[in-house]
Formats: structure tokens, sequence, C-alpha cells
């Protein structure tokens, strides 16, 4: 079987453009959690179902266990700072007037839309997590702002094209 190597995969998977988002959670001692994401995915309408890919390398995932669920925080394209700081360990949180989605789940202002929901599975694939969660809110937020997105190792934005 022909295999393929972590370096040509990551390249690849690079050139599939994924909006960014951030994961956030609640931990045992209430403390806000969170780490960047671009391996999230709406996975079914009715039930309204949601996934993220989590590396088992990360902290979040126990903070998401604890609390049993998440909110998904979709960045603008003026947030490539949160982006880059939210995938460093350190105190993410520091300085952010975050607030909360229904069932508390850390929510960062401006964002251009969230979904809060309640863990329903969590599967262990290779060294990641997928947590498949069951939407139990969401709204949109700033409406005069493009996504942020990554392509190819770098931040990138959308531009419409002509009908
Ligand atoms: C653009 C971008 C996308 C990322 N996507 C993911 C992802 O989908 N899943 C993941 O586990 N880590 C992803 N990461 C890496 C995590 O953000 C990073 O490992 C983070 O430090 C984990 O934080 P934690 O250990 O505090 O949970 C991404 C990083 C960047 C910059």
């Amino acid at each position: 079987m022909m295999s393929v190597g972590p370096r040509i995969f990551r390249e690849v998977m690079g050139r599939l453009a994924g909006g960014v988002t951030v994961v956030t959670a609640l931990d045992g001692d209430r403390r806000a959690r969170g780490f960047t994401a671009t391996a999230v995915c709406s996975v079914s309408l009715d039930p309204p179902l949601v996934l993220v890919c989590v590396g088992r390398e990360a902290h979040t995932p126990s903070a998401i266990r604890h609390s049993g669920r998440y909110a998904l925080n979709f960045l603008c394209s003026d947030d490539a700072a949160t982006s880059d700081r939210f995938a460093t360990e350190g105190s993410k949180f520091d300085g952010i007037e975050w607030h909360t989605a229904p069932a508390g789940s850390p929510l960062l202002p401006g964002i251009l839309a969230w979904v809060e929901c309640e863990v329903e599975q969590d599967v262990e694939a290779g060294d990641h997590t997928v947590f498949i969660g069951r939407v139990t809110a969401a709204a949109i937020g700033r409406t005069d702002r493009d996504p942020l997105v990554h392509f190819g190792g770098r931040y990138h934005t959308v531009a419409a094209m002509d009908p």
C-alpha cells in the first residue's frame, strides 16, 4: 500500500481553504479554554450536528470533556492575531472581554457567528479526537465583516465572484 508522509499530507490538505474558528469550553474551574481550529464541519441538519477534530496533545479536549459542551467561534478577517494567539500556548483569554453562550461556553467579541453544542459522541481517530456536538444555540454576529480563511499556510479572506 502506498504510504503518504505527514509533510505531503499536511501540504496537500493545506490546499483546502478552511474558515478559521476558535473552539472554546469551560474547564473544571470554570476557566475559559480555547484553541484555533479549521477542522470543523457541519454534519447534519436534523438534528443539527457539527464536529471538530482535536489533536490528542491539545489541552482543550479535557475542558470539552469536563463541561460536555463547546462553542465554535467563526473568526473575521481582522482576527489573524486572535487565531495565532489561540494556536499558541499561554494565557489566551488575557485582555479579551469574552461573554457566554446560553449554556456557558465562552464567546469571543466581534465574531461572524457562533454555535454552541452538547457533545453527543467523541470518536478516537488516529492522533485526533472527533467531538460530534448537537447544536443547542447558534447566532449570526457581525455582518459587516468577511471571514478569516486559512489556505496554503497563510491567512486570506474571500472575494466574491462576479455573477
Ligand atoms: C489556522 C490553524 C488551524 C488549526 N486547526 C486545528 C484543528 O483543526 N485541530 C487541532 O487540533 N488543532 C488545530 N490547530 C492547532 C491548535 O490551534 C494548537 O495546537 C493549539 O495550541 C491547541 O491548544 P490547546 O492545547 O490549548 O488546546 C490549528 C492552528 C492554526 C494556526
